[in-house]
Order: C-alpha cells, then structure tokens, then sequence
C-alpha cells in the first residue's frame, strides 16, 4: 500500500483504478480544483520553477523527492497511511472493538461536518496567503511558503477524496462548496474565524503557520485517533506534511526575533524600529493576537458536541491510543473557571464534556516549547526582553471567556481597564502599517531583508544561495 502511484491522472495508493466511480468523480473535481488554484493560489511567481518537495511513499523517513517544479504541474493526489494491523478504537464507548472502514449510518452527519470543517481550513489558508510572494524576504522563504501553499492543497484533496469516497451524493456537493468559499468574502466565508483572518505581511504568515498550522497539528492529531480508519490514515500522513509548515512558523519567528534583538542592541536607543527592523513588543503583540485566534480554534470550554465525538470514538484525544490507559474516560472531573456574578468562579464538570480543553492542554504546552526557544535565542544574543505567551482567557472570541475582558494574566478586568491596555496588548493600525512598510521583496540567492536573520541552512541540504526559485524577475 506505501508505493504511490503516479502514471495515473491522480497520484494516488488508494487504488484509484479499481474504483470507476470514485475516479471518474475526483477527475471531474480536478478542473475546478486547478482553476481554483490559477485564481486564489499564490499570484506572485505562479508559474516559475520552484523547488519542491513531492511524496513518493508513506514510510516515514525519506518520503519526499525534491525537485524545481512550476507549481500548477505540481502531482497533487491521495495518500493515506499504511493501514495498522488489527486496529482497534481508540476512544470512546466502543474502544478496543475493530475499527471502521465504512462510516455507520448513525455517525454520518457528524463525521461530514468534521472532515468539512477540516476541509475548509486547507483552501482557506492558500486564500490567505496568495500575495504573499509578493514580499517575501528571500527565495528560501518563498519557497517555503509555495511548500507549505502546495501542501495546503493537497490536504484539501485527502478531505475531497474522503468525501467523495464515504458520502456519496452529499460528498461530491460539499467538495464543490469548498472551491466555492473564500476566505474573508462577507457573503461566502470560510467557516472558521481565524481563516478569515487577512495574511498580508510575513510576520502574520510565521504566526500563522506557528499557531493556526500547530492548531491544524492537533484536530488532525484527534482525528488520526477517530475509529472512521479511512479518516485516521488519511490524518496520519497529512501529520507528516504539516511538521515542515510548524517548523516554517517556529523557525520564520525564531529568525524573526533573533534579528530584532541585534538591531535593539545596535541601536544607541535600543530602538529596533529605528534600525529598520520588527521590535520585539510588536513581535508580542502578534503572538497575543494569533495565539488567542487560534485558541478558539478548539472550540468551547463544555461541550456537548465535544463529550458525542469522544463518546462515538469519532475523536480521541491527542495520542489517545498511545498515551492513556482508560480510553473511555467515564470518571474523572475537570475544575473549570467560568465567569459568574462578575468572577471567576470554578466549577466541575464530567471529563467528556471538557475534552476541548484537554485538547487545548497540549496545544499550549506545545506553543510554550516555541517561546522557550526563542527565548534562549534572545538570551543568546544578550538582551533582556522575554516573549510569553498570553493567558488562555485573554481575548477570546469564543466559549466560556467570550465576552468578557481578560488581561493577559487571565484576571478579569473592567472594560475601562481594557480599553486603557489594548493598544498594549493588540497590534494597532499603526503597527500594521508600520509592518507592511517593511515588507520589500527580496530575490537575489542568498539575501536576507534587514528584518530578518538568516536561517541556519537550507532546504534539503542545499546552500542558502540557492535559486529555490526561479524567477524570471
Ligand atoms: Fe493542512
Ligand atoms: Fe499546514
């Protein structure tokens, strides 16, 4: 099942051929999907040669093949996992019984929103991100950018095939309106806030790819443990792919802030905007941003919906089958803060009602493993300041904590308080202009813009004067 199939129409180890139907649906679907791309995918160098890496087999180690490749001839297909042996479910009710390669009647509509809502991020994000190119700071970040763009896509076509495969009639509708949506259209949205989100300068595009691409780490995650096996394989390679948009994130602001502590010390004022370059209180105010947006992202505090999808073994929690001993989690409670009578009161709930913010746990613990290292970066290079990461309350959109003003400790604060402090805590317009006045292409091998560090190698063993594109700029 790993050898990847590619003398097809569709790149596929699903054994497209042997399934008429399904084929002959997905190669309809292609057309749209490339004029979709030609539209609303990247804009900038869409037609020059890129080097790219393409999957050439699902084991892990070595999948990828690198080459220069003109991104619309790029193979976009469906790869799943190799199936486990024996699986069996990994959470819910029916844990340890055999998981399912059909999806069950009673399950049919909450498993399409779940593979839907996913869907829609994929497209969503290469919306947002499609004049990026535009100012990128040099060829390798463009280049990652067009990596992690192609990507994107393709996970779009994991969800499509899904769909298409397991949904019949309805599936083949929804993988139209997922060409059909765009992100930040008041009239066709995307369905998750964070994706209509505008991504116009680089700093956005790493705190993008930091926090909402890990957030994109963690659904998958929970759905790699789903007993739908189809979907859990489907997630488990997309994980492999999304490891590299998380590095783009952690690594861009790495370089990012590393940059910003060496003006700060270069200048007599300690002023990095002086320098020409991003200083690192703006740097946190986009990290307060994206973080809170992305926090949303797993849904509210309690919820039912949460406790049905654990319960039904549609999700698990991250690394359930591997990480828990009781898959089933009927006991255990959870003390959670809610805001009454004008304070925090906390209050206890069963554990599958609060299985978003199980889920939310780790993701932070994760993000607080990027502000450590790039706190070392600014040790390392002698300056005082220290990035952190805001309260999990702090301008929340939604759940328990909409609604309320938090500073970025999680206290609750009057609404005069807030509004004293949020051109503190939030970018302003002024520093999104500021930003985007920084925002210079730079396309000669090898250089860096002022606001940047280099990074410390390059993609795939090659140097950093590599022409990762090739423009004919
Ligand atoms: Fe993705
Ligand atoms: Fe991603």
């Amino acid at each position: 099942m790993s050898s990847m199939n590619y003398d097809e129409r569709i790149p596929n180890n699903v054994d497209l051929g042997s399934d008429r139907r399904l084929k002959r649906a997905l190669e309809k679907w292609q057309p749209d999907f490339l004029e979709w791309w030609r539209s609303v995918g990247p804009q900038v160098f869409s037609t020059d040669e890129v080097y790219l890496r393409t999957a050439i087999s699902t084991q892990a180690g070595g999948w990828a093949n690198f080459g220069h490749v003109r991104m619309p001839d790029y193979r976009w297909g469906v790869f799943l996992a190799d199936a486990e042996k024996d699986r069996v479910i990994p959470a819910g009710d029916d844990a340890g019984s055999p998981v399912w390669q059909q999806v069950p009647g009673e399950h049919r509509n909450a498993l399409r929103r779940i593979i839907v809502v996913q869907a829609d991020t994929e497209p969503a994000s290469v919306e947002q991100q499609r004049w990026l190119a535009d100012t990128a700071p040099s060829l390798y970040d463009c280049r990652n950018l067009f990596q992690v763009n192609v990507e994107e896509a393709r996970h779009l076509w994991a969800m499509v095939y899904l769909l298409m495969a397991h949904f019949g009639r309805d599936g083949r509708e929804e993988a139209d309106a997922l060409l059909t949506r765009r992100s930040g259209d008041p009239d066709t949205p995307r369905i998750l806030d964070a994706f209509n989100q505008p991504c116009s300068d680089w700093l956005t595009f790493f705190c993008f790819t930091m926090f909402a691409d890990r957030d994109g780490k963690y659904q998958l995650a929970s759905l790699a443990e789903s007993a739908f096996d189809p979907l859990s394989r489907t997630c488990r390679f997309m994980l492999t792919e999304e490891a590299h948009h998380l590095f783009v994130g952690t690594m861009g602001l790495d370089r990012v802030i590393r940059r910003s502590a060496q003006l700060t010390k270069a200048d007599p004022n300690g002023d990095a905007r002086a320098q020409g370059g991003i200083d690192l209180p703006t740097i946190q105010k986009w990290i307060n941003h994206w973080f809170s947006y992305c926090l949303d992202l797993f849904g509210s505090e309690v919820s039912t919906n949460a406790a049905d999808y654990f319960a039904s073994g549609l999700k698990g929690r991250y690394r359930e089958a591997a990480a828990y001993d009781d898959h089933r989690a009927t006991t255990g409670t959870r003390t959670v803060p809610t805001v009454q009578g004008g304070s925090l009161v906390g209050q206890e709930f069963p554990l599958r009602l609060v299985m978003n913010e199980v889920l939310r746990d780790d993701y932070i613990a994760d993000c607080a493993k990027s502000l450590a290292r790039w706190n070392r970066t600014l040790a390392d290079e002698g300056v005082e300041y220290r990035l952190s990461l805001p309260h999990r309350r702090f301008f929340r959109r939604q759940g328990l904590y909409a609604d309320h003003p938090f500073d970025l400790e999680g206290q609750l604060v009057d609404q005069a308080t807030w509004e004293a402090h949020k051109d503190a805590w939030l970018p302003t317009a002024e520093d999104h202009a500021y930003v985007e006045s920084l925002m210079k292409p730079v396309v000669e091998p090898g250089k860096m813009a002022n606001w940047i560090a280099a990074p410390p190698k390059g993609i795939n063993g090659q140097p950093l004067d590599f022409e990762y594109v090739r423009t004919d700029h």
